[in-house]
């Protein structure tokens, strides 16, 4: 669905991704692993459209993405549910949901239903506004508000930091059942529990580069030392 081949970034003169690639196919939760200040959400902000490589390629569905506009790529299916959730405190839990259907492929007028089943709570505040939720359920609007679109690739930064594990334990249960669908999940996250659980495939970076990466049972105890232990 979507790969990812010899990404590189740099922030001024400061490389953040250097030669990164990345296969996340559909159907499966793909884990993007590493410490803090590896390039996790850089590469995410690539992958979105709102930074612009130096030079790799991101195809979608056999589509080149770079050169496209963030915009473009919401429409070909493109969702990032981004670090610190990022939603609208001062717009209500409708509002907020709304907002997803701008990016909506296939031109829906209402938040679909199964957003709802989803998340009841949401259906429960839709009137209250979002920066009243607990920070779980903000976490929760900001799936749901990439749900809307109905996207085909959902990026997910960091989704669990600072929230309460029954809300972590719903929010991978929603993740295995969207990509159960066929979605492609990328997932960046640096809890080992929720990725040995929920996860298919993993790559973990350092300094900007893929050091490791392969199928969830080959993310080995030395792996995990080397560059996911504190
Ligand atoms: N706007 C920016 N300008 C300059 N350097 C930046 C900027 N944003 C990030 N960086 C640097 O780029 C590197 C990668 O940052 P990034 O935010 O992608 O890391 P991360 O893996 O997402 O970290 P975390 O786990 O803390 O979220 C870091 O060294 C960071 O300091
Ligand atoms: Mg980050």
């Amino acid at each position: 669905m979507l790969h990812i081949q010899n990404l590189h970034f740099a922030y001024g003169g400061v490389t953040a991704l250097n030669d990164v690639s990345l296969e996340a196919p559909a159907g499966a939760i793909t884990c993007v692993m590493g410490r803090n200040g590896v390039g996790k959400t850089t590469l995410m902000q690539n992958i979105m459209g709102l930074l612009k490589p130096a030079s790799g390629s991101i195809v979608l569905d056999g589509a080149e993405q770079v050169g496209r506009a963030a915009s473009a790529r919401a429409r070909s299916g493109v969702a990032l549910v981004p670090q610190g959730r990022m939603i609208f405190p001062k717009l209500t839990v409708q509002e907020n949901l709304k907002i997803g259907l701008q990016a909506n492929r296939n031109g829906l007028k209402a938040v679909p239903e199964r957003v709802y089943e989803t998340f009841p709570v949401l259906k429960a505040f839709l009137a209250r506004k979002g920066g009243d939720l607990s920070g779980g359920q903000q976490q929760q609007l900001a799936i749901a508000r990439a749900m809307v679109g109905e996207p085909k690739v959902m990026l997910l930064d960091e989704p669990t930091e600072g929230i309460q594990p029954n809300i972590i334990q719903e929010i991978g249960r929603v993740l295995k059942r969207l990509a159960g669908e066929g979605m492609a999940v990328v997932l960046v996250e640096q809890y080992l529990d929720f990725v040995k659980e929920f996860g298919d495939g993993f790559a973990v970076m350092n300094r900007g580069a893929v050091v490791a990466s392969g199928a969830i049972g080959e993310l080995t105890a030395e792996i995990e030392r080397e560059f996911l232990g504190v």
